[in-house]
């Protein structure tokens, strides 16, 4: 019944809830190698559960298949799930999703109704101002038998399989009264309210998230260059303070309200500067919007400047972290590589690295970064004559005691209260 295009963290996810909720549910991806692992029942990044899942429902009720006109032939519903980078002057690149839907919507043979539901991310008014328009030129006469909406998904990398299926809210952005049904009826199984709305609501409500997570970051990157400015300030414990605000409420958001290396990943970046540009192209450029991405640009070079001061030309830095964070061997936007290219630029300097699951993903995508791949934090401290602490994994935490080195904490990990214990615990052992 359903059909899911690209088969990356939000569409394998994607694919294996509606398996799990009881759908028969086709997958396809056009990247070959991605599609042999996961024919194999492997999954191709570091995702909790999602191998579990996979080899549970694969060839039962999840069919990974090339054969695109069979999957859309049994299908009511066709998710699109592709990525949509940066474009040109920070816009999104639709190329990926307006190709899916033109190979899916030819395979169309019949004259039975089906929902196109965009769950990528992509700005306000691209569902009834590019991909419409689009749908109608391609299909001509057709394009009447095909309902289109968007269907934002809110997923955290590390965390996909549980926020899916455990989702606090379901949104719907689509004018039609039958695609509105039909996308109220899938997911009525999983008990979560369903919110139909315009589609450019729809649309919006994803980057309301994802720029209100990005300012968070970039306000407390800034108030932590405040902090240094006066220089007696403990920035760790700052912050944690903050946290106890009742007002709070215990709620997941503070880990946005913490400084660190600048944000970087899949969807911050890319998302904030689409929303930049999308809005500007509207006819009003929000300032607030265009700073938070400017202090984010600017934060690696600020991080840099303390990890290159007073050190001589040819020093060693040694890099704890390539994943964009910790839990993923995600290196796409990683603050680490913009931290390792501003140390570079800023004089002669090795860089010798370690990660626990992103070497070779950040080798890959960094060919031309001159680092040196080490196997353990003691092997980056004993090489290293500065410690840069990039990405927040547990382990680095030894780091400090393993000698005098100087190491420059880029996401403040030390110095918090009980010596970085989980603040909560610490708290209700208080
Ligand atoms: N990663 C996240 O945490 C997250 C969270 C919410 C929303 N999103 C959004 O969801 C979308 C997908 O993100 P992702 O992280 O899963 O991307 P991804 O890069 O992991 O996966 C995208 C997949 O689409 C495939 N693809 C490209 N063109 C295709 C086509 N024509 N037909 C079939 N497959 C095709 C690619 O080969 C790739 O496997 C993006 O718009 C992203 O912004 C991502």
């Amino acid at each position: 019944m359903v059909t899911v295009f690209g088969l990356g963290f939000v569409g394998l996810t994607t694919a294996l809830g509606f398996a799990e909720l009881g759908y028969r549910v086709y997958g396809v991806d056009v990247d070959e190698s991605r599609m042999e692992m996961l024919q194999k029942g492997q999954i191709p990044y570091l995702e909790p559960k999602l191998e579990e899942l996979l080899r549970a429902h694969l060839d039962r009720n999840l069919f990974l298949t090339r054969d695109v006109e069979t999957a859309v032939h049994e299908s009511r519903y066709l998710f699109y799930c592709v990525g949509t980078p940066c474009g040109e002057g920070g816009t999104a690149d639709l190329s990926c999703l307006l190709a899916a839907i033109d190979s899916s919507v030819q395979a169309v043979e019949d004259e039975r109704f089906r929902i196109l539901v965009i769950k990528s991310t992509v700005p306000p008014s691209t569902t009834e101002e590019i991909v419409r328009p689009y749908l109608e030129e391609i299909c001509k006469e057709k394009a009447g038998q095909f309902g289109l909406a968007n269907n934002p998904e809110f997923l955290r990398e590390g965390h996909c399989w549980e926020d899916f299926i455990h989702a606090d809210r379901i949104v719907v952005g689509c004018q039609e009264e039958r695609g509105r049904q039909m996308l109220s009826e899938l997911y009525a199984p999983m008990k979560v309210p369903v919110f139909c709305v315009s589609p450019s609501t729809g649309e919006f409500i994803k980057y309301l998230s994802n720029t209100l997570l990005a300012t968070l970051i970039s306000y407390s990157n800034e108030m932590a260059q405040v902090a240094d400015a006066f220089g007696d300030i403990e920035v760790a414990k700052a912050f944690q303070i903050l946290h106890m605000d009742k007002r709070w409420g215990g709620c997941g958001m503070t880990s946005y309200v913490y400084p660190g290396c600048g944000y970087g990943g899949y969807c911050l970046p890319k998302d904030t500067c689409a929303l930049l540009a999308a809005s500007a192209r509207k006819g009003f450029e929000p300032p607030i919007l265009r700073e938070v991405i400017e202090t984010n640009r600017k934060r690696p070079s600020v991080m840099a400047g303390k990890v290159v001061q007073g050190l001589k030309e040819g020093a060693v830095v040694g890099i704890l972290g390539l994943s964009f964070k910790p839990g993923s061997d995600d290196v796409r936007d990683t603050a680490a590589a913009s931290l390792i290219r501003e140390i570079c630029r800023m004089g002669n300097y090795q860089i010798a690295a370690y990660d626990p699951e992103a070497r070779e993903t950040f080798a890959a995508a960094y060919p031309q970064l001159p680092v040196q791949y080490l196997p353990s934090v003691e092997a980056v401290y004993e090489e290293a004559d500065v410690i840069a602490v990039a990405t927040a994994w547990e382990e680095f935490g030894k780091v400090w005691s393993l000698g005098e080195k100087r190491i420059v904490d880029c996401r403040y990990m030390s110095g918090k209260i009980d010596d970085g214990q989980d603040l909560h615990e610490s708290r209700t052992r208080r």
